[in-house]
């Protein structure tokens, strides 16, 4: 059954920020022992935009904010709400999205970020869609922003060459037609929560010398781990969500999956018996941007036209916690 929700939520506008700064896979062969064909093969990614020194996710997060709110032809000053998903805060407190709201000078809005891995951008948009479909809010950001480059063990090759920076957004209001929200579900599975870890820094276990030695400081992931998890996990979950928005899988136009992997995506396309064509994939360009990855691609596929209004697109995204979520909506 169709979400019901007693205010009807449009989506209004994209928008995305990466560094300039490009690292390619060659560049990595001097800072790890791997190569451009190992990368390629195993990940499909070719490659990403690093933070230069000095710049952090917050920046990246206004400015994909900002050209999202442009698109949606609304000013800072509309906004009821921000939600900021990240994993690479520029600091533990005040948060990205207090930061934002600043910057951007929003100045009736809340703000607040979800950590939630990867799944974090998911997570914000069905909280947000939900804000505006009680009635609470009116006009929401809502953007997926990160310098994961930071927090990553630049000698650890299990980790160095998947990740990279950037931001994406989306802005959410009221509807005067359908509501766009067509599905949503979300998951987590704390039992796993050591697949994916950033142990350091925190009341856990509180910076010291030890633990800075120890690595502490630094994203720990069991990658084959994560691999088999998520091809076990999303392709029935996804099958779900779809029926209960009353669709087939075939009714679904675009896809866009958490841009980890290409060989996870197309090992889900082949168990979903989708064609690679409605797949929305650019993590040959940007590696895996963690909670931005969905937004950048929901952002490019509009830009390029992939997708157009009126189209049905399946967001999931799966990451650290485990977490797991999707949403379907009909632009
Ligand atoms: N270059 C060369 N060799 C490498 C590299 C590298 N960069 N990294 C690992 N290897 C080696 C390993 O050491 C291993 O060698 P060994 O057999 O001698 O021990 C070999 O390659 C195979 O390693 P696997 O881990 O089995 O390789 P796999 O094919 O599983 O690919 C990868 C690893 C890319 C990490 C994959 O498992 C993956 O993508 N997992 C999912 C990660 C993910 O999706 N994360 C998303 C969430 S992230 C978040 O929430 C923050």
């Amino acid at each position: 059954m169709t979400l019901k929700f007693a205010v009807p939520v449009a989506l209004l506008g994209t928008g995305m920020y990466v560094p300039e700064r490009v690292v390619t896979n060659d560049e990595l062969t001097k800072m790890v022992e791997t190569s451009d064909e190992w990368i390629i093969e195993r990940t499909g990614i070719k490659e990403r935009h690093i933070a230069s020194e000095g710049e952090v996710t917050s920046q990246f997060a206004a400015k994909a904010g900002m050209e999202a709110l442009r698109a949606a032809g609304i000013t800072p000053e509309e906004l009821d709400m921000i939600i900021v998903a990240t994993n690479s805060p520029d600091m533990l407190f005040p948060g990205v999205g207090p930061l934002v709201q600043g910057m951007i000078k929003a100045t009736k809005a809340g703000a607040c970020d979800v950590q939630a891995g990867c799944t974090g951008c998911v997570y914000a948009l069905v909280l947000a869609s939900a804000g505006i479909g009680s009635g609470l809010w009116k006009k929401v950001l809502v953007i997926g922003a990160e310098a994961l480059s930071r927090l990553v063990d630049w000698t650890d090759r299990n980790t160095c060459v998947l990740f990279g920076d950037g931001a994406g957004a989306v802005v959410l209001g009221v509807s005067e037609g359908k509501n766009a929200v067509l599905a949503a579900e979300l998951h987590a599975d704390g039992e796993k929560g050591d697949y994916i870890a950033f142990p350091g820094g925190l009341a856990a276990r509180p910076a010291n010398h030890a633990s800075v030695d120890a690595g502490d400081h630094f994203v720990k992931m069991k990658g084959n781990e994560v691999f088999k998890y998520v091809n076990k996990v999303i392709p029935s979950f996804v099958k779900d969500v779809c029926e209960q928005a009353g669709l087939d899988i075939s009714d679904i136009d675009a896809w866009i999956f958490h841009q980890a992997n290409l060989r996870i995506i197309e090992g889900i396309l082949r168990r979903l018996n989708v064609s690679e064509e409605k797949a929305i994939v650019n993590l040959q360009k940007y590696g895996n941007t963690s909670a931005a990855s969905v937004f950048l691609a929901l952002h490019e596929g509009f830009a390029d036209g992939r997708i157009s209004r009126g189209d049905k697109v399946m967001l999931v995204s799966f990451g650290a916690g485990m977490t797991y979520g999707a949403i379907i909506l009909e632009i």
